[in-house]
């Protein structure tokens, strides 16, 4: 893809990626077929992202109210993430190359163990790579993260602070998204980053993602 200059660049981008499932139904496809598909614009938008020197990404891969669609689809999708990190060597040699730090940010619990175990080694294959941070929102709310940050001050008895609080979230060493895009027409934040989007800028396409 050619990658375009620009002279000011966004820090942090975070995307909802929404309309898979539309756009499965308009090709006469599977749900499932359109989170195919989806993985690999993620894929493409990563790289993207990458080359045109973005310094953190964060994708909405995964909400903690996605659990409620049809056990089909919720299977589909774990499977999706699981491929995604088993892709080995060729995941990991591209990961170097564009020193993309992953990063899977949302509630562990819940998640099968074969993914557990994956996003913890693809985290620690990557930690050190330092051009830009891909984080993954996967069993991700923002209500749920807030109340998590909460709780990690009380036990450390910390004072409630707006500065505290930031800095027990999963973004905590990360800047503010200063844009976030949304696919599929919806003005809705649907529970992204509720704490850091406070000044963020939004832009919503009807491109289905
Ligand atoms: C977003 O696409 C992907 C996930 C939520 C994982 P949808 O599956 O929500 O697609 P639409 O909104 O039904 O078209
Ligand atoms: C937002 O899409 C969540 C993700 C992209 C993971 P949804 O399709 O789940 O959100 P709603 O249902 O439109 O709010
Ligand atoms: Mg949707």
């Amino acid at each position: 893809m050619e990658i375009k200059k620009f002279e000011v660049l966004p820090r942090h981008i975070g995307f909802i990626m929404d309309g898979n499932g539309r756009w499965a139904k308009n090709q006469g496809l599977k749900r499932g077929e359109g989170h195919i598909a989806g993985a690999k614009v993620f894929k493409k938008i990563g790289e993207y992202c990458a080359d045109l020197g973005i310094e953190c990404v964060t994708f909405y891969a995964f909400s903690t109210e996605n659990w409620s669609r049809p056990q089909e689809e919720v299977n589909g999708l774990m499977d999706l993430f699981i491929e995604y990190l088993i892709d080995g060597d060729a995941r990991l040699e591209e990961n170097k190359e564009r020193q993309m730090k992953l990063k899977f940010i949302g509630e562990r619990e819940g998640l099968p163990e074969e993914l557990l175990e994956l996003i913890e080694k693809a985290e620690n294959e990557t930690k050190d790579y330092n051009k830009i941070t891909v984080n993954i929102a996967l069993n991700y709310g923002g209500r749920a993260e807030i109340v998590h940050a909460a709780n990690t001050l009380v036990e450390k008895g910390l004072p409630i602070t707006e500065e505290n609080l930031s800095r027990a979230m999963y973004t905590a060493d990360m800047p503010d998204p200063d844009l976030i895009i949304r696919t599929g027409g919806d003005f809705r934040i649907s529970n992204f980053l509720l704490w850091q989007s406070a000044y963020s800028e939004f832009v919503i396409t009807d491109t289905l993602w």
